[in-house]
């Protein structure tokens, strides 16, 4: 396994669970659920990501730019979850600001995958690609039990 395929595991969990929140209804134990696992996952995974991913692309000047625009979007994406949480799991606004908050995201994980991942493969070399997995998952499992 190499970094992308791990990481894109973690997005495809992600697409999943936000799919799941989409269909909730109503406050439920289900949404709450749901939710905070959603929480621990992006948290945990962005963490992770920023450690073992992008500071090591950080390291080359053709990686700066994308990483910190990258980062931007995490945190983004923190405001969003904060916005989520101060909001009624009752009233129909919260299905509105989980749209908000899943679109972010998957455009987020689509430019990641779709931008970001060609840039990182020039700048790591093979050797990189692999032994980033382990500190990764590592640390993500770290951040998920946190
Ligand atoms: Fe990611
Ligand atoms: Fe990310």
């Amino acid at each position: 396994m190499n970094i992308f395929e791990a990481l894109r595991e973690n997005h495809d969990l992600q697409r999943d669970l936000a799919a799941q929140i989409l269909n909730t209804s109503g406050a439920s134990d289900q949404r709450n659920n749901l939710f905070e696992n959603y929480k621990s996952v992006l948290t945990a995974h962005a963490t992770a990501e920023e450690r073992h991913f992008y500071i090591p692309i950080m390291d080359s000047d053709s990686g700066v730019e994308a990483a910190r625009h990258a980062i931007a979007e995490h945190h983004e994406i923190d405001e969003l979850i904060e916005e989520l949480e101060e909001t009624d799991p009752s009233s129909p606004a919260w299905l509105a600001v989980a749209k908000k908050l899943t679109e972010k995201v998957e455009h987020h994980l689509d430019e990641e995958e779709q931008i970001f991942f060609q840039m990182a493969g020039k700048i790591l070399n093979e050797k990189q690609k692999t032994a980033l997995v382990e500190p990764y998952l590592d640390d993500y499992h770290r951040g998920l039990e946190a």
